[in-house]
């Protein structure tokens, strides 16, 4: 099995998990940590509409917890025939242990469907190193 097969195996392993009651939209999300660790999550609702969280955001609290702290690459998987990018806040969740040029793959039922840099998502991002000049 591919590193790439891991990941999207461990995404779908977590999505079947999703807590979705109310959009019975379930996703999944998996880390490859710089490390070498993989790390899932998947969007737990609530029926407190606002206080539900992401997939994405579910992974990475995993990997922070964990004692990780970069990104190597990420899978998100989601149903339907649309692709299921990561929304707006989670590119900037990503973007917070991420590089321009970490792979954020976007998987079906069947797979990945395609494949992008973080830069292709968030482009003129602004992150940490903002931060760092002032
Ligand atoms: N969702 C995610 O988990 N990740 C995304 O990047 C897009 C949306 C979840 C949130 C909500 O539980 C459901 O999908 C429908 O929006």
């Amino acid at each position: 099995m591919s590193d790439l097969d891991g990941l999207f195996q461990a995404a779908r392993a977590a999505q079947d998990k999703a807590y979705a009651p109310y959009s019975h939209f379930k996703v999944g999300a998996a880390i490859a940590s710089v490390d070498g660790r993989i790390f899932a999550g998947c969007n737990v609702e609530n029926a407190a509409y606002p206080v539900g969280s992401c997939a994405e955001a579910g992974a990475i609290s995993a990997m922070v917890a964990a004692g990780d702290s970069r990104i190597a690459a990420i899978v998100v998987i989601g149903d339907g025939e649309h692709l299921v990018t990561p929304c707006g806040g989670c590119r900037q969740r990503i973007r917070e242990f991420a590089g321009p040029d970490t792979m954020i793959h976007v998987a079906g039922p069947a797979g990945i469907r395609r494949s992008f840099t973080l830069d292709e998502l968030l482009p003129h991002s602004f992150g940490p190193d903002n931060l760092t000049e002032r």
